[in-house]
């Protein structure tokens, strides 16, 4: 069983496919891809409020400016943000399947629950009703095809995580962190669960690193420094980018346009650009890690089964 990086997480690790890999090679039944979709990466935050919803969106956004096919699932059924920071209304349509059509804005194609229920509305669900909806999102949406679906997950490590991390084959996540220490330790957390999940983390996001004066455009800092260049260092995780707080990223989110839209040549706009190409590359390398693997794994078994065939 591979454990990860320090394998302390005390969750045991799915058997189907990490589990097995290096006792049973030809048993390592692959989860089921979701139609469509080529790699699913998260976007994940230990406490709430961090900014992970600002991440996902400009970052879908930047990556579909480069290109790419991107859709986002709003996996927080509970707190839902992407319609409204993306701008998309309430309804969405049904194919001749009956299976839901995403909505599309800003290049971007994404489905939310907030899309099917009035804003004031909460939803009061309990946990295996949360399990199936999430489920429905991933596996019964007609999700034209993408390059890559981000999704935007609640804080923590619950419920909804853990039903995407048993089911669904996700290629790697990337964690939001603001400065403080309460936040980094809420970060380590997240960061030991996808590693004790060998799922790969492809870096940490600082957000609201400091304050960008609207004025003359310096980056003053808000808080101390209290170690995320050390965490990364300590888990073996890249920094893969430090975004300022920028009022003009929550003014266009609150209106449903991300500010690398509204405003792409905005300093912070760059920085999102250069967290995607991040964001793309590591997609691609594990991609290629993947495929090597399974590549080795075919071999592995191709000389068991000769040998197995020979002794006997
Ligand atoms: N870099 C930033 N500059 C300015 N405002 C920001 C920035 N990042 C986030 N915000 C604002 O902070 C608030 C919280 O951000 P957001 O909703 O993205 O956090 P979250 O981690 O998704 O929260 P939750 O855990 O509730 O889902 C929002 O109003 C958002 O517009
Ligand atoms: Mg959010």
């Amino acid at each position: 069983m591979t454990t990860g990086h320090d394998g302390e997480f005390p969750i045991p690790v799915r058997t189907d496919t990490y589990g097995c890999v290096e006792s049973q090679p030809w048993d390592a039944t692959p989860l089921q891809p979701v139609p469509g979709v080529d790699d699913i990466v998260l976007v994940a935050s230990g406490k709430g409020g961090v900014g992970k919803s600002t991440v996902t969106v400009n970052l879908a956004c930047a990556l579909a400016a480069q290109g790419l096919r991107i859709g986002v699932l709003d996996a927080d059924l509970y707190g839902p943000s992407i319609a409204r920071m993306l701008g998309t209304g309430e309804g969405l349509e049904h194919d001749q399947e009956g299976r839901t059509i995403p909505s599309y804005a800003h290049g971007v194609h994404s489905v939310s629950v907030a899309n099917l229920m009035p804003p004031e509305a909460a939803l009061v669900w309990k946990g295996p009703l949360v399990a199936q909806a999430l489920l429905q999102m991933f596996r019964e949406v007609a999700w034209p095809s993408l390059d890559v679906l981000l999704v935007d997950l609640p804080p923590g490590t619950g419920d909804v995580q853990l039903t995407i991390l048993e089911q669904i084959p996700v290629t790697g996540a990337v964690i939001v962190s603001t400065p403080q220490r309460l936040a980094l330790l809420d970060a380590e957390r997240g960061i030991a669960m996808f590693h004790g999940l060998d799922i790969p983390v492809f870096g940490l996001i600082e957000n609201m690193r400091g304050y960008c004066c609207p004025c003359c455009g310096e980056e003053q800092p808000l808080f101390p420094k209290q170690g995320l260049e050390a965490l990364c260092k300590r888990r073996h995780v890249p920094y893969l980018a430090g975004i300022p707080l920028d009022p003009a990223a929550q003014q266009l989110a609150d209106q449903g346009t991300p500010l690398v839209r509204a405003l792409p040549e905005a300093k912070t706009s760059q920085i999102f650009n250069h967290l995607a190409t991040q964001v793309n590359q590591a997609v691609d390398l594990e991609r290629r890690a993947q495929l090597m693997r399974s590549q080795q794994q075919t071999q592995t078994g191709h000389e068991q089964f000769w040998e197995d065939l020979l002794d006997s």
